[in-house]
């Protein structure tokens, strides 16, 4: 990875936590930027951080991050080998969804900036919320499970971890989503897919 890429991602991550452009600045004790290997081929995008990950300014590292770290190293998949990080980069007060402001905001002046930088080949998004907004959906659900292309990336659509935190028989549908996920991961790095191929 080039050197002005990784700076231009601390950078990025500075503004985050410093980040004055929606009215979520005034609930957060720590933004959280995300975090992992800025030349992972591979990026997981959740929701928005919880209670646990604006005490810590860290991504899933609460009681769903628990969840998915379990279900990483079900599949084998290191958690410090993927980058992972959310929609929104601060937590919306008693845990409630991102707004379409708040989402839009974040998104159009961070998490494009950080997926540019990193130059994903596969994204992970975790749960509705994450499909709805990267993917400018109306209907999440519906795609969930398989593969989307666009933009030269390949996303995959699964449920989000903290599904199987209110009913334990999720995690086996999550299980099921993040081995076809390893299998394409596999693929991208052993360089069987040459995603220009696909389009
Ligand atoms: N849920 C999310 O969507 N993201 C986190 O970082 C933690 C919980």
């Amino acid at each position: 990875m080039h050197e002005d890429n990784i700076k231009q991602l601390k950078v990025l991550e500075d503004e985050i936590r410093k980040c004055n452009l929606c009215p979520l600045r005034q609930y957060r004790k720590n933004a959280v930027p995300g975090e992992g290997a800025y030349n992972s081929k591979i990026m997981f995008i959740g929701e928005a951080p919880g209670e646990e990950e604006d005490k810590q300014g860290r991504p899933f590292v609460g009681k769903a991050g628990q969840v998915l770290n379990e279900i990483l190293k079900e599949v084998g998949i290191k958690r410090e080998e993927v980058f992972i990080t959310n929609v929104v980069k601060c937590r919306p007060p008693h845990n409630r969804e991102p707004n379409d402001e708040e989402s839009n905001t974040c998104i159009k002046n961070y998490l494009e900036k950080q997926i540019e930088l990193i130059k994903p080949s596969l994204i992970v998004l975790l749960g509705n919320v994450a499909i709805k907004y990267v993917l400018k959906l109306n209907e999440p659900s519906k795609i969930r499970g398989k593969k989307y292309i666009k933009n030269n990336t390949i996303y995959f659509p699964t449920y989000h971890p903290a599904v199987a935190l209110y009913n334990p028989k999720m995690k086996d549908a999550l299980l099921k989503d993040f081995k076809t996920i390893l299998s394409i991961y596999n693929e991208i790095k052993n360089k069987k897919i040459n995603l220009p191929d696909f389009f």
